[in-house]
């Protein structure tokens, strides 16, 4: 994809919202590098601890901006912008890649872009990387949003004209995840454990209640309390049969998940389904979702790994969008937590 007046552009972007620190490079919607360095120190909190994440941003941020352009072949002077998640987010976290994007900017005197994080997990599906030859959605198309702090359906009008339709009343579908393996005693992050081990389990051994919602939305928390009772009542089969629990665990919250968003793409008539964020890279909500194109006719989009969990491409993919239209942002401007889409 490139410009009318075929300039290519090339920005560095930066993702600071959450507990993984990340460098990236795109000229145009190619990835020419995505550093991403993951913060250990929360494990054994089983959560992320936000003062730690910011003191980790603070120690990683340099080393993995200075990798990023390394590594992607350019030099500074290559730069036409410097992107970074404004929000939504932790706020400490926030702030390190604020600060270090608007310093950055000013020294090489060039221009600022704000990126929405939960844009950018909708955006990484322009991102040319996405496979060999790959072809994006085209607009609209309706996303599924899933990580560790949201959940929604996103009707996207236009890559930068995003509505959501329908998100999540309370909890968001990673923590229903990570709650729920907490509370087998896996360790955090508990999503991709809870996967693993739902690979070798029965999805029927056991029964959780589909939580019920109006609309398109969600809500987790009855959820995570009903696995609460399960683990108090079942002491035994917590010891001896972690499979079957995980797998009957994922099920239900993947079949409701994707009940929804199916029932949303059926009343919207829209054909081209997208998932996003971290929950994204479930193995089950992949095949499902899979499963569901080739019955309905549907064109499914599902991101490689890499951009399902946080990671700068996306933020440099939204970034290229906005520059196009020169959305570009202010020194002024500070990092928002609660940010909306
Ligand atoms: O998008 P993300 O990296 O960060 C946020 O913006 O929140 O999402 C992180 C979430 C965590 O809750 C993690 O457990 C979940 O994504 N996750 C998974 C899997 N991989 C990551 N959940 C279920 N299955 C997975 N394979
Ligand atoms: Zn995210």
């Amino acid at each position: 994809m490139m410009l009318e007046d075929n300039k290519d552009i090339t920005i560095l972007s930066i993702e600071s919202s959450c507990d993984e620190t990340s460098a990236a490079v795109l000229r145009n919607t190619r990835v020419l590098s995505n550093y991403i360095a993951g913060q250990k120190v929360h494990e054994k909190y089983g959560g992320v601890v936000p003062e730690l994440a910011s003191r980790a941003h603070m120690q990683n941020i340099l080393p993995v901006v200075d990798a990023a352009i390394k590594d992607a072949n350019i030099s500074k002077s290559d730069l036409d912008a410097i992107a970074y998640t404004r929000g939504p987010g932790l706020m400490g976290a926030l702030l390190v890649g604020v600060s270090f994007a608007k310093s950055f900017a000013q020294a090489l005197d060039i221009p600022l872009i704000e990126v929405n994080h939960m844009k950018a997990h909708v955006l990484a599906h322009f991102l040319d990387n996405n496979a060999e030859n790959y072809i994006p959605p085209s607009c609209p198309f309706l996303c599924l949003t899933i990580s560790g702090g949201h959940t929604q359906i996103v009707h996207v009008k236009s890559p930068l004209e995003m509505e959501v339709i329908g998100s999540t009343i309370d909890d968001a579908a990673g923590e229903a995840f990570d709650k729920s393996a907490k509370l087998l005693g896996l360790p955090y992050p508990g999503g991709p454990m809870i996967d693993k081990l739902a690979k070798e389990g029965n999805p029927k051994a056991y029964d959780f209640p589909k939580p019920k919602v109006d609309d398109y939305n969600y809500s987790f928390s009855g959820f995570k309390t009903s696995v609460l009772r399960f683990v108090e009542k079942n002491p035994d089969a917590v010891k001896n049969n972690l499979p079957d629990i995980c797998a009957s665990i994922q099920s239900t919250l993947v079949d409701y998940l994707l009940e929804k968003f199916f029932e949303a793409a059926k009343d919207l008539g829209i054909d081209q389904l997208a998932i996003a964020g971290g929950v994204s890279a479930n193995s089950e909500v992949r095949d499902k979702l899979r499963l569901a194109g080739e019955q309905n006719n549907w064109k499914v989009f599902i991101p490689k790994f890499e951009y399902c969990t946080d990671n700068a491409a996306m933020i440099g993919a939204s970034a290229y969008f906005q520059f196009k239209q020169k959305d570009f942002g202010s020194l002024d401007a500070n990092a928002i937590a609660r940010l909306k889409l």
